[in-house]
């Protein structure tokens, strides 16, 4: 077996259309029977590895690794240091002979990618610098619980559009056959290359991306309105300029007039943390759109899906079988 045969999930187009849709499906069921998934049955472990800080992630994925009958090892980057101490590719051929998947978030996407490279058993983007993939299921799941079918809905993201999430937001969210309008002052808008693939994706799926500077274009008449924090992690020496008085997010606030210009039916989501009265107004956040406490629940569920997943795809690969993909 090469290690190419694993399937990973470093960013969100590592799983088709249909294939996110099959996760979707399994987080849908297994949000109804929690215990019905024993995939990690052993217990096998699963390493989970934070190089940024966490509470979301750590809490759904412990939970989800625990949930599907296996063992949440916990590895703290500031031990490990991997890359450091050791290289990334040893770190990945050592967990790999020992573990049945590794979650990871860290910093630049490549260091990722090193790891899935030399593991030899899938991979899990947690969140990098780039994208944010495990959050975008989880929205999707939410959308499609309070919206309805996925396909041909629209979501608007507003604010630092060179983020991950953002990112995510697009790949994902072009895989689902979304309309996906992102609001972002201009110098903070994607990266070319990202709003090119989710382009292509787009297409092929019936949906769209559009990038505008102008908030109200982008959350008039939307299904969902989703922003993110304007301080990402690692960039903490910016926090003066991103959120003081002369911030370039500012016109980009989610605001209960900007609310009042989307479907009457709208959710608000964040992926959380939230900082109210800088990304979002406190009236928004803890109003009657948002959804963000079921957004973050969701976290659980998707999460247990895209393992049970990507393990029945590992088994495939060391069987032998052709896989789904
Ligand atoms: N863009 C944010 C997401 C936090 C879940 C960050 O990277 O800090």
């Amino acid at each position: 077996m090469t290690p190419t045969q694993i399937r990973h999930f470093l960013r969100d187009d590592d799983l088709s259309h249909a294939e996110q849709r099959h996760v979707l499906d399994l987080a849908a069921a297994l949000k109804m029977d929690r215990y019905a998934d024993r995939s990690l049955a052993g217990p096998q472990a699963v390493a989970v590895i934070f190089d940024k800080p966490t509470l979301r992630t750590q809490v759904s994925f412990t939970t989800g690794v625990a949930e599907l009958g296996g063992y949440p090892l916990m590895v703290d980057g500031s031990l490990a240091q991997i890359g450091e101490r050791e290289s990334v590719a040893d770190t990945a051929r050592i967990l790999g002979r020992q573990v049945s998947a590794i979650v990871w978030r860290t910093y630049a996407q490549s260091r990722l990618t090193e790891m899935a490279e030399a593991a030899g058993v899938p991979v899990v983007n947690a969140l990098t610098d780039d994208f944010h993939p495990c959050q975008i299921l989880a929205d999707l799941l939410t959308i499609a619980e309070h919206r309805g079918d996925l396909p041909g809905r629209t979501l608007a993201y507003l604010g630092d559009g060179g983020n991950n999430m953002a990112h995510s937001y697009l790949l994902g969210g072009a895989v689902a056959g979304l309309h996906v309008r992102v609001a972002a002052p201009k110098g903070h808008q994607p990266s070319a290359a990202v709003l090119a693939d989710a382009d292509a994706l787009a297409r092929a799926h019936g949906g769209s991306v559009t990038v505008t500077d102008s908030p109200q274009d982008a959350v008039a008449g939307a299904d969902a309105v989703a922003t993110d924090t304007w301080v990402s992690m690692g960039m903490e020496a910016e926090k003066a300029t991103r959120r003081g008085d002369q911030s370039p997010f500012a016109p980009y606030q989610v605001t209960q007039a900007l609310m009042d210009l989307a479907d009457p039916e709208a959710i608000f989501l964040h992926c959380l943390p939230a900082y109210r009265g800088h990304e979002v107004t406190a009236e928004v956040i803890d109003g009657p759109r948002s959804v963000v406490w079921d957004e973050a629940e969701n976290r659980l569920h998707v999460q247990k899906a895209l393992l049970s997943f990507l393990l029945d795809q590992a088994g495939r690969a060391r069987a032998g079988g052709p896989g789904r993909g």
